[in-house]
């Protein structure tokens, strides 16, 4: 777009008169200027952030009315009062309280209808935008007949409701393609993505992007270029691909061939788990093909069936845990956390090497420790690798990565650790080599320094008996690759003092992960629970079940992979080493099956060595069939139920979660989920492991487990907490 014109009328015009504000506080302003300028301001009171909720609907009829009888209006500006925002979408708790399906489908039939007239008003509306808008904050400033969005960093277009199980409920759907294409629709609709200022413009999302001082100015001038009703350029003319589109998106055929790809891409993706998905696609092309009233209702009735949805309430459901979770400090009021400037590392392995990437990503310096040189360069080179890699997606400029690099010292020995405010340990899993690190460090750091572990087995209480100052000792527990994956677990035992809870808490939530802090014991919670899911699928295997036909159960279930592809991943040897470890504490029910030693003994680790359950070469994966041989099996023939193994893999996994909850090593069933979900990839979509008994039904749960104990055996006891639960009549973990 051409850049606008000069402001024609300055932002300190002076105020004539304000009309709105009754008595009360109101959520929308209007002041009608000298030089017939409206300006709409949003500003919801009380909040930091806008967010649409029905309450507001009658101020936005009102004041559109007052707009469509206005004889001294040329154009609007719709603004938000906030300091940092637009404005975020739809109101959460207000969808959660949203009786049945009828009443969301008014109200999104109610606010499309509102849109509407705001899109017809008799002279140019444009959105004056800064900070994030999002969903229907979005979908307002698309009603509007111009967009102008500040330079900010703050500044971010989306409609993230398909993250939510939603659909873009107020228009979006219509006016989106029409604006940008209906590919850079589908992209936005579809993954919920946020498209920063300078790519909006590109694609034609805002006509233009100033600095924040400049917004309203550059708003209004743009009205009035938009009030001279300067000839409409043809819409893909001049941008990249306009042939292409054109062709594609203009005609009825290539729009159809468009549709169908995109529904089996995503049905691909999504292995049709989440149904906002192929909804969202049936309300677009509704719109763009016969459109109309009819095409509204229809969006508004899928939007209603949406937001009553069990995956809808799922996802809902997990969001507003990871706000509380962001909220939570885990300690008494009062507690005040070390101000944590510099992590020290030890273990400058594949752990080691992410967690100080974490560290000096989020302005923190690294002080790395590993026995030689050539183990401290594969850390360094493992670290830069991360760093190139962000530089490549240009998320980092090359210079910032430099100055990131500047802030990481590695040793062999444990100079510099009397400067240190939290040491974080990554050396191999090994008891004795953890206990006399920590012994050599504590010499070392100042008193009230916590060590931290980030075994992923261990008790922390046999760490920390090696300790001179227990109190200071706690788990770390980050997951891999620590760069991608969004949970820390922090594990704290009976000594570790409210402080060292609180630093740990503190550096983690800097370091940009979701935290939740458990009891210690075994594999904590997340190693625990996947202890008995890893075994089932390894039992499955060895009643001859296929490989790929296992995992395909599990993916479909709605994991991100399967779990003979996860053991290939994390090694054959390391799980058999693990799976010993959980067997000798848990006794029989996590007994592994004889079969991982089988594999161990025929040189199977996994990927690492390129020799595990599928092949590592060159071309598609494909299962190594030697594999069966190896087991003493034939290929497998039969082909299985895919629902029954998934469920039977997944339950003694939920099966453990819950007796982690009834042990106490999990404090709230939302801790719980969020675990499963950000540390093991459950799948969000059921809302967790306590969130899927919920809505599967506590006694069905129970009733599966018993009938699975009386076929394969007492591995399938049903926790105490769940037969308990059940006989009393209690209904939901969640409340
Ligand atoms: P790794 O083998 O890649 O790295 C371990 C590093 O520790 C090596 O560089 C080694 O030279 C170093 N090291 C050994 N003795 C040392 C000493 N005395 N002082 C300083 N450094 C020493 O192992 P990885 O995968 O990084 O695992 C480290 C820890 O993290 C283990 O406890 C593991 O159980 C845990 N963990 C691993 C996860 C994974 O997926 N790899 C996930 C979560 C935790």
């Amino acid at each position: 777009m051409a850049p606008v014109s000069a402001p024609a009328v300055t932002s300190d015009a002076r105020r004539e008169r304000s009309v709105g504000p009754a008595p009360g506080p109101r959520s929308l302003g209007l002041e009608i200027r000298a030089d017939r300028v409206a300006i709409v301001t949003f500003d919801v009171p009380g909040a930091s952030m806008n967010t649409l909720d029905a309450r507001f609907m009658p101020e936005w009829l009102e004041i559109l009315e007052r707009l469509e009888r206005s004889t001294d209006v040329d154009l609007a500006v719709v603004r938000s009062g906030k300091a940092d925002g637009f404005c975020a979408g739809a109101d959460i708790d207000m969808l959660l309280q949203i009786a049945n399906d009828r009443a969301a489908a008014e109200m999104s039939l109610g606010g499309q209808e509102a849109f509407d007239r705001l899109a017809k008003l008799p002279f140019p509306v444009v959105a004056a935008i800064h900070g994030p808008a999002l969903g229907g904050g979005l979908e307002l400033a698309l009603a509007c007949s111009g967009r102008v969005a500040s330079d900010d960093p703050k500044t971010i277009l989306g409609l993230p409701e398909v993250q939510l199980g939603l659909l873009p409920g107020l228009g979006g759907l219509k006016r989106l393609p029409r604006l940008v294409g209906i590919q850079e629709a589908l992209d936005m609709a579809l993954t919920g993505k946020n498209v920063r200022p300078a790519k909006a413009r590109k694609i034609g999302l805002v006509d233009d992007v100033v600095p924040r001082a400049a917004l309203l100015d550059a708003a209004i001038a743009l009205g009035r270029k938009l009030g001279r009703r300067e000839p409409r350029r043809l819409p893909f003319a001049g941008l990249p691909g306009a042939a292409r589109r054109f062709l594609l998106e203009e005609n009825p055929a290539g729009r159809t061939l468009l549709f169908r790809e995109a529904t089996k891409r995503a049905l691909a993706k999504t292995g049709g788990n989440y149904p906002a998905v192929p909804r969202i696609l049936e309300v677009m092309q509704a719109h763009l093909g016969r459109g109309g009233k009819r095409a509204s209702e229809t969006e508004a009735r899928v939007f209603g069936q949406l937001v009553v949805s069990d995956v809808s309430r799922n996802l809902v459901g997990i969001f507003l845990d990871q706000q509380s979770l962001e909220k939570q400090t885990w300690v008494p009021d009062g507690i005040v956390p070390k101000d944590v400037r510099t992590v020290g590392i030890l273990g400058a392995g594949l752990m080691g090497a992410g967690i100080a990437y974490a560290s000096l990503a989020n302005g923190m310096s690294v002080r790395l420790r590993d026995r030689d040189d050539a183990s401290l360069g594969k850390g360094l080179a493992i670290l830069r690798g991360i760093l190139d890699e962000r530089v490549a997606k240009r998320a980092m400029s090359r210079a910032e990565r430099d100055r990131t690099l500047g802030m990481v010292t590695a040793t062999t020995d444990y100079s510099g650790f009397g400067a240190v405010d939290l040491v974080i340990e990554a050396v191999f899993e090994d008891l004795e080599l953890k206990r006399r690190v920590l012994r050599e460090v504590e010499g070392r750091t100042e008193d009230d320094v916590v060590f931290a572990s980030n075994t992923s087995s261990i008790p922390i209480g046999r760490i920390a008996e090696a300790s001179r100052r227990p109190e200071t000792v706690l788990g770390m527990h980050f997951f891999s690759p620590v760069h991608k994956m969004p949970l820390l677990e922090v594990i704290v035992t009976e000594r570790t003092s409210d402080r060292a809870v609180a630093t740990a808490v503190a550096a983690g939530k800097r370091m940009g992960k979701t935290v939740i802090v458990v009891g210690d014991g075994v594999g904590f919670y997340t190693s625990r629970i996947l202890g008995p899911y890893m075994n089932e699928a390894a039992h499955v295997l060895a009643e001859g079940a296929a490989v790929d036909e296992i995992d395909r159960a599990l993916v479909t279930w709605g994991f991100p992979v399967g779990p003979m592809t996860l053991l290939d991943e994390v090694g054959i040897d390391v799980a058999a080493k693990v799976g010993k470890i959980v067997h000798d504490a848990f006794g029989e029910r996590m007994a592994p099956p004889a079969i991982m030693e089988k594999l161990v003994a025929d040189g199977r680790a996994g990927r690492k060595n390129g020799k595990g359950f599928y092949l590592y070469g060159a071309g598609k994966k494909a299962v190594d069939e030697s594999v069966y041989g190896a087991l003493g099996q034939g290929v497998p023939a039969k082909r299985r139920d895919g629902r029954e193994i998934a469920e039977r893999v997944a339950l003694p996994l939920v099966n453990e979660a819950i007796r982690c909850l009834g042990e106490r090593i999990l404090r709230s069933p939302r801790d719980g989920d969020i675990g499963a979900i950000f540390g093991l990839g459950f799948p969000p979509f059921r809302g967790g492991p306590f969130r899927w008994v919920d809505s599967v039904g506590l006694p069905v749960v129970l009733a599966k487990l018993e009938a699975l104990a009386a076929k394969h055996g007492p591995r399938f006891t049903p926790a105490p907490l769940l037969e308990e639960m059940v006989k009393s009549g209690k209904r939901r973990f969640h409340s």
